[in-house]
């Protein structure tokens, strides 16, 4: 068992990374108070039946899997069925699944009666070490990945890496890209550990890890106005490739090929290639650069024609640099 104090001014919590805490859920939440849970359709019904068993009442929404789920029509039609349900604002909100789920319920507790307390308990990779940490919470519009959100901590993180177990071997390799990041934008021995090791065997390290080095860079920028960015290594182009692909690209596979264009020129490619190759993850992807740039150019993160890209200096050393729209065409090839 490891715990992880997020020590954020005034906004407190602890990340509790426990094999089978799913099944200990009493001793981090009070069961008894009332309580939502969102969900989606796609995730092993066993984890549902074991909060059931354990949380007496739960209002529970299941959507559908996939981030069309990250939409104001599903967060509008959750929130109306709360208020009919009478749910007050001392309720607590569960978010039960990955990243989709996690954004998505933490942006309905940000509004619903002005906020109420919310926790994430993350059954992927890329949600346990990424997106349940740090408070980012939102929804998608028509054409632009979380344009409606927030800045919202959860009360706890509740990480069960056995809940792992069930990934198809795409969906662990998509938090495996996430993983790799840090390596390189904080941490050389982890990237190498990453390279190196069995994965599956030291897992319960590999995600404290990946915690720890997001703590540290949260509690300095919340809100996302400096350092932070430099976890979005990757993410410029990533996010334009997977919204071109319709999602089919996930998160993780198009934040790959992001980090791989991103390190054209860098001595470090060859040993990112080496280690995508390692997760099966994709650095080579056809794709249209004016499609691409359009996209870019309406990313939220560009302000005056100007944009902060990250790159790496070497392995564990990342660093912003701000530079105008058009020299991202440098970077699409
Ligand atoms: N996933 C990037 C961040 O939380 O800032």
């Amino acid at each position: 068992m490891k715990t992880i104090n997020i020590n954020i001014p005034n906004k407190e919590y602890k990340v509790h990374i426990n094999n089978g805490l799913l099944f200990d859920i009493d001793k981090y939440i009070d069961v008894f108070r009332e309580i939502v849970i969102v969900t989606d359709d796609f995730i092993p019904k066993q984890y549902l039946k074991v909060l059931k068993s354990k949380i007496a009442n739960p209002l529970i929404f299941e959507v559908p899997m996939g981030e069309s789920s990250k939409s104001i029509d599903i967060a509008y039609q959750i929130i109306n069925e709360m208020i009919e349900s009478k749910i007050s604002r001392g309720a607590l909100i569960i978010a039960l699944g990955g990243g989709v789920i996690g954004d998505l319920t933490g942006f309905i507790a940000s509004i619903y009666m002005r906020g109420i307390d919310f926790i994430q308990i993350p059954t992927t990779l890329l949600s346990q070490i990424d997106s349940s940490v740090g408070g980012k919470v939102g929804i998608n519009s028509d054409n632009m990945k979380n344009a409606i959100g927030a800045f919202y901590q959860p009360k706890v993180v509740l990480i069960d890496p056995e809940t792992l177990n069930t990934l198809s071997e795409k969906e662990f390799n998509n938090g495996m890209a996430e993983m790799i990041k840090y390596g390189l934008i904080a941490d050389k021995s982890l990237f190498y550990d990453i390279l190196e090791k069995d994965i599956h065997e030291n897992i319960e390290y590999f995600i404290s890890k990946c915690v720890e080095i997001k703590r540290d860079i949260v509690i300095k920028d919340e809100l996302d106005t400096g350092i932070r960015q430099i976890l979005n290594f990757g993410h410029t182009i990533g996010h334009a490739l997977e919204q071109d692909s319709n999602y089919e690209l996930l998160h993780g596979e198009a934040v790959s090929i992001g980090m791989y264009l991103m390190s054209d020129g860098f001595s470090y490619q060859k040993d990112l290639v080496q280690i995508l190759n390692k997760y099966s993850l994709p650095y080579n992807h056809d794709y249209d650069k004016e499609t691409i740039f359009n996209y870019i150019k309406t990313d939220k993160k560009v302000i005056n024609n100007k944009l902060n890209i990250i790159l790496i200096k070497e392995i564990g050393n990342g660093f912003i640099k701000t530079i105008n729209i058009n020299e991202i065409k440098g970077y699409l090839r």
